[in-house]
This record gives C-alpha cells, structure tokens and sequence, in this order.
C-alpha cells in the first residue's frame, strides 16, 4: 500500500476530526485500552521502541502517572506534539503510515492502565 501525499491529508483529516470530537472527553484515561489489530502492528514497529524503553525518556506505556501531566495538554496539543515532534518525540513517532486516528488510539493506550491479562501486550 503506497499512497504518498494521501497519509499526511489523512493525518490533517483526523487532527480536524479530533478537534470535533475533543470536547468533553476527560476521563477516558483510567480504564484499559485496547488496540485493534492494525493499531497493535503500528505500535509494535513505532511507539513501542521508544515508549517501552525508559533510557529514551519517553513516557513509557501504562505509566499512567507519567502520562498524566501529558494528557493535561489535551489530545489536541498531544497531536501537533506527534505530527510535528516534541524534543525527543519524532515527528509522526517514525509511524509513516499512522493517521490522526491512530496516532490517538496509540496515545490512549499508553496513557491507560495495563490490560490485566496482559501488562505491556496489546490483547484483542
Ligand atoms: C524515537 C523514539 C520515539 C518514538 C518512535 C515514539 N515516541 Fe512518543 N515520545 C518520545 C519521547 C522521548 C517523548 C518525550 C518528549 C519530551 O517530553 O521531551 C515522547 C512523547 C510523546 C507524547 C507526549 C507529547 C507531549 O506533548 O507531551 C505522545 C503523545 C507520544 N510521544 C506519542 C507517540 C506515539 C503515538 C508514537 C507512535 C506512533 C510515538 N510516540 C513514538 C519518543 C518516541
């Protein structure tokens, strides 16, 4: 699947979407969050290089207390950090093939508690 320019206009897509969507959510950090199949796929070859080593600085996965003062940003600033990098955070969290959608999906699930079956593992 090759569609060049078409990631970044789905990148600019969902940052509007989730502008739509941003008001009113506040507390979806404290339950587990689990990731789809192609969600799980992404975070094994991106974020989970950085976010599950604590040497990069990273806020590591499931950390909720280090995620916490970043989710106090707001998904919309947590999403222009990801686009267009934070200090150690590359721009698009080295995920060429991640949307808005999923750059948050991610997000989410870092910033969640561990499912119980599986700390650390995207269960289904
Ligand atoms: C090359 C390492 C690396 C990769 C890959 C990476 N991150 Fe990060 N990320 C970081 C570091 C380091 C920080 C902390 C930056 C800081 O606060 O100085 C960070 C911070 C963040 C933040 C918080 C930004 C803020 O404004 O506080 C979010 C959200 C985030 N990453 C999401 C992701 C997602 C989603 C992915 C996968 C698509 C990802 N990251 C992949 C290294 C990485």
């Amino acid at each position: 699947m090759r569609n060049g320019g078409k990631r970044l206009a789905a990148a600019v897509a969902g940052i509007a979407l989730l502008m739509l969507a941003g008001c009113g959510e506040g507390d979806t950090a404290s339950a587990p969050v689990t990731l789809n199949e192609r969600e799980a796929t992404l975070y094994q070859h991106s974020c989970k290089t950085c976010h599950e080593d604590a040497a990069t600085g990273a806020p590591l996965t499931h950390n909720t207390a280090a995620w916490t003062p970043r989710l106090a940003k707001g998904e919309d600033a947590l999403l222009e950090s990801i686009v267009n990098g934070f200090n150690g955070m590359p721009p698009l969290g080295q995920c060429i093939e991640c949307d808005g959608n999923d750059f948050m999906a991610l997000t989410r699930f870092m910033a969640a508690p561990a499912p119980e079956n599986a700390a650390g593992e995207t269960a289904e």
